[in-house]
């Protein structure tokens, strides 16, 4: 007899935005003074717990993102976009092509900042929105994207 097939893993996209890669250092007490890197590597861990496969990406270029984007075929999309957020229509199109659970990470709260950061383009093609909590944001995304992929229809249609 084979043995049972193991539960296939489910895999999820995290992206990051323009800038993202001076995460350290760049306006701390905005951002903090967690690095990207240590962002990847908490991610990773915390994916595993969940038995997601996680692939991890940063771009200071828009065109870059999209393609990301175009070419995924994983199920779920955690997204920071960064200053993109506020200004690309064409990452909003990609974002609403792609099937997947989409979740929309900032590392700020961008509702209590300047009016320019006020407004998400990308939002509406958002599952969620999670802001203003650092890099916890990210591992409860991950939480929330374990929970979405998990979850049995029975379940999805009373939570
Ligand atoms: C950000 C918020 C954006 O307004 C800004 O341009 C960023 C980072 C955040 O994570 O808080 O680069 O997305």
């Amino acid at each position: 007899m084979n043995p049972p097939a193991s539960r296939p893993l489910h895999r999820v996209l995290i992206l990051n935005g323009p800038n993202l890669n001076q995460l350290g250092k760049r306006e701390p007490e905005i951002y903090g003074s967690t690095t990207l890197a240590t962002i990847e590597t908490l991610c990773r861990k915390h994916a595993q717990t969940h038995g997601l496969t996680m692939t991890f990406q940063q771009s200071n270029h828009e065109g870059v993102l999209i393609d990301a984007i175009q070419n995924s075929s994983d199920e779920a999309l955690i997204i920071n976009a960064a200053a993109l957020t506020h200004q690309s229509i064409a990452l909003l199109d990609s974002l609403r092509a792609f099937t997947g659970f989409i979740l929309e990470v900032h590392l700020s709260n961008i509702y209590k900042r300047e009016p320019y950061r006020r407004h998400s383009y990308i939002s509406e093609a958002a599952d969620g929105l999670i802001c203003g909590l650092g890099a916890q944001g990210y591992l409860l995304a991950l939480d929330a994207v374990a929970h979405h992929l998990n979850e049995s229809p029975k379940e999805k249609a009373h939570v």
